[in-house]
Parts: structure tokens; sequence; C-alpha cells
């Protein structure tokens, strides 16, 4: 199709030609479909040459280019070189597969355009509904309130500010944290994930405010530990704030006891916050929504729909039960963004009034079209089926007698090794990468390096979890 610009003065970047660029979209869209369609077949990943990466390396483009030889790029040397999270055979960190209903939604989306900082349109009410949605799922008030971000990392961050504004009063975003600010001290458990102690830094209130709990043999905090953690900083003119639970550890998906750290908040009057970045989702499933009980109790959640919810990236959310309080940490009034009662500026509060973003996407589209097509029902088997994967691997692991099983499936996560060498398993590892079979992560359980499958994507069967064992002792035996 022709890009080139248009001889008269209105330079626009709309095509000339909309027949030539219909054409070609529905040749880009039937690629993306069969490339979903035919995932298994393809390796899980593959190293990227030399020559390849160096095409990323290039000059800034000044001229036109065809959109067909743009694309044809895209085709050769960046679908190859994905990272493999929608392939089933993807078991590494904690990565959703995607649908191609979501793919679908995204493309809507961009048509879009639509920017949700704020302002009365129905995109708007589309993030509204998922917000709803969210607090019907976990058991919130009416009146909590949420938004989409990037992801866990950031709504964790959005939730520490909010407790630290809970803690020290609205004038904390004029003053400063000086003062009473230095006093405060917030717990989670020593399983937490980094972003946790990344809250704390980015909100000034320092790693050093955070206090790591130990964990008992289930990766779960230890309660007495906590009491006596609280006990001690008050002894010391400390003023503890905050617990962090967490719904699903990255290590081990272990899920702390949420109803005792709900009762604890309460009688220390303390915030309860959750970190349950995919534990959360937990909640859809009828089997295992007991394991999560005591997250309606929360003061906030974090959790992403991008993980167990399978809605392509980003798709990061927080959900808090104190609609003022969260307005009150973000809102930001401006006269430029001053809202009406009537015309494209009604509709408040916006949702940069609940967030440090003001120009945001329309990740609720992608969400709104997930939940509605396949409803909660089908999305609690996926996640349960996921934990059944867990388990079946578990089984496996523990019939090998060269393999180590060091944390058992409490959730949809198996650490386990071959052999006593951590250099051994790490080159594994790279070696089941490099073999495009399985990509499972790496993490340290007790000291030892092991091989970590977490079963995230819908896509993955129980022959993925046997191909793992299988190439596990394969390269495993090759030393
Ligand atoms: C328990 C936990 N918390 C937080 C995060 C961070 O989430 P995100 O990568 O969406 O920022 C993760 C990611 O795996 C996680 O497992």
């Amino acid at each position: 199709m022709t890009t080139k610009p248009p001889e008269n003065p209105e330079i626009t970047l709309d095509p000339e030609n909309w027949e030539e660029l219909r054409a070609q979209g529905h040749r880009m869209l039937d690629d993306m479909l069969d490339y979903l369609e035919h995932v298994r077949e393809r390796p899980v990943w593959r190293p990227i040459p030399d020559e390849v990466r160096a095409r990323f390396r290039s000059g800034l483009p000044q001229e036109s280019a065809e959109l067909a030889a743009v694309y044809d790029e895209f085709a050769k040397f960046v679908v190859p070189y994905a990272a493999g999270n929608t392939h089933p055979g993807f078991m590494g960190w904690v990565h959703g597969g995607g649908t191609p209903v979501g793919m679908l939604a995204e493309m809507l989306a961009a048509g879009l355009n639509a920017n949700l900082g704020g302002r009365d349109h129905i995109p708007v009410e589309v993030e509204r509904q998922i917000v709803e949605w969210s607090r019907q799922m976990f058991g919130f008030p009416q009146g909590s309130t949420g938004l989409f971000v990037t992801g866990t990392s950031l709504a964790n961050f959005i939730a520490v500010l909010v407790a630290r504004t809970w803690a020290l009063g609205r004038e904390v975003r004029v003053k400063g944290i000086a003062g009473e600010g230095a006093h405060l001290r917030a717990y989670t458990s020593a399983a937490a994930h980094r972003c946790i102690p990344l809250a704390m830094d980015l909100c000034g209130l320092g790693t050093g405010a955070l206090h790591m709990v130990p964990t008992d043999d289930h990766s779960r905090m230890d309660i007495a530990e906590l009491e006596r953690a609280i006990a001690a900083d008050r002894a010391a003119g400390l003023k503890p704030f905050l617990v962090i639970g967490t719904a699903g550890t990255v290590d081990a998906g272990a899920i702390d006891d949420l109803e005792a750290l709900a009762a604890l908040c309460r009688r220390e009057q303390l915030r309860f916050h959750i970190d349950g970045a995919f534990g959360a989702l937990a909640v859809l499933s009828p089997e295992l929504k007991p394991r999560v009980l005591g997250i309606e109790q929360a003061d906030s959640i974090a959790f992403d729909f991008h993980k167990w919810g399978q809605v392509p990236y980003d798709a990061g959310f927080v959900l808090l039960r104190d609609g003022a309080l969260h307005r009150d940490t973000f809102a930001t009034p401006a006269a430029y963004l001053r809202p009406y009662a009537k015309g494209l500026a009604a509709g408040s509060p916006w949702f940069s009034d609940f967030g440090p973003d003001l120009s945001r996407g329309f990740r609720a589209l992608k969400t709104w079209f997930t939940l509605k097509t396949f409803g909660t029902r089908r999305m609690g088997q996926v996640i349960a089926r996921t934990c059944a994967l867990a388990r079946h691997l578990e089984a496996r692991v523990r019939a090998e007698p060269k393999l180590e099983l060091l944390a058992p499936a409490q959730l949809n996560i198996v650490c386990f090794r071959y052999g006593s060498s951590d250099e051994l398993n790490a080159r594994i590892v790279v070696k089941l990468h490099e073999s495009g079979i399985v990509a499972p992560s790496t993490t340290s359980i007790g000291g030892k390096l092991a091989i970590r499958a977490a079963f995230v994507n819908h896509r993955s069967q129980t022959r993925d979890a046997d191909a793992l064992v299988a190439a596990v002792l394969r390269f495993g035996a090759e030393g």
C-alpha cells in the first residue's frame, strides 16, 4: 500500500488508499490468528542471532516506508523471537498466556484510541464496570474504588501510598514524611515479592521501615513473629501502620493466613493490604476460594488480570475499600482539568484522581471482553487446572529418584532440582530454554538453586509437565 505523503499540504497519517490498508490489515490479523492457533508447533523460545538484534539498533527512520514492508520485518524478526509465554511449554516466572479474544479487544481499543484519564465517555464506564466486578469478586463494600495500572508492582505502590495517607493524613502530600513519617513501620513476609520493599522505597518511607517477617515451613508469614515484631517496634517508640499479606508467593505459591492477618490488623489497628498478583484470582474457583478466605477483609488488594486472568499484557489492578482515602491520596486539581456537571468534561471523579497517571490507555476493554466472553466460571476452571498440573508435576518429581522436590505444589508452582549441584541445574535450565521444549525459570529455595515451574498459561497441559520432567532428566544426565 502507499504510505507516501500526499502532494497536498494537508498531510495526515491516514492512508491514501483505505482498500489497500484494509487488505493488509486482514493479512496481519489472519497471520496473528494462525500464530496463536499453531503456537504449540513452534519452539517456546529461541536464542536471538546477533544479526537480528542488530536490526533493532538502526538509525531513526526519516522517510516513509510501505506498511507491508514494515510488517514483513515484524513477521521475520520480531515474531520468532518473542519470550514465548503464549506457548503451553512456558512455565517461567509468572506469565499469563493471553487469548485471541484479548488480542482482538486490544485492536479495538487501539482503534478508539481512548484516554481513560478522565472525561465523560463510555470507555471510562467500562473501567468502572471492572471496578464494580472486582468489588463483587472480592466481596468489597459499595464505595470501593480501583483502577488499572501496568502491573502488581505499581498496584502495590499505590496501596502503600494510600496507607501512608491513612497513617499521616492528607497533609503528608504537602509536608512530606519528615517527622512522624520517620517512625512508620510496615510488615510483610520474607517471601514477599521484591516490589514490596521497592514500594516502600518509592514512597519515601524507605526499605528500612519494612520488617520482613520470617516464614513458617510452608513459606507463610509467621504470625507469632509478626506479633513480636509489632510489639517490639511499639516498645521502641515506632509506629506500626501496615501489614502486607501475600496471596500466592512468587517462589512457592504460598498463601499467608489472611484471616489471621485480618484479625491481627483489626486488633492492632493497622492497615491490611494483600499482594495477590496471581493468587487473588483464586476467588474465581470454588475449589480454591476457601484458600484465600480473609481476602474480603483487606483494606486493599493488588492483582493482575494479565497472569491467571489471561488478559494480554498489561492489566494490573488495585482495589481499595475506602474510596475517599484513595482519592485523597492522588486527586490534584488543575484549571486545565476542571470538571463540569455536563459536557465532555463531566463524569468527576476521574481515574486520574485515583492514581499517578493522567494519560491512561483502555486496558479495561480487553479485560471486559475476557470476563464477558469466558465468564468467571470458566476462568475459575482454568485456574484450578493449572493447580492440578502442578500437583501432577509434583507427583512426577517425587517418583523420580534423580529429582529432589524443593517446594511442593501449594498452588500452581513446583520447585525441584536434578542432583545436588547449583551449577548443573542452572545449565539444565539454559539447555531447556535453548531446546525450545519448555521454559521454566529458577529461584533459590533453602539456599539451593531450584528449577521453578509456574503453571499460569491456560494452554499448558499434562504433556507439557511430562516434557519438562523428561527434558530435565535428559539434560541432567548430560551433565
Ligand atoms: C507475588 C507477586 N507480587 C508482585 C508481582 C509483580 O507483578 P508485576 O510483574 O505485574 O508488576 C509478582 C510477579 O510475578 C508476584 O508474583
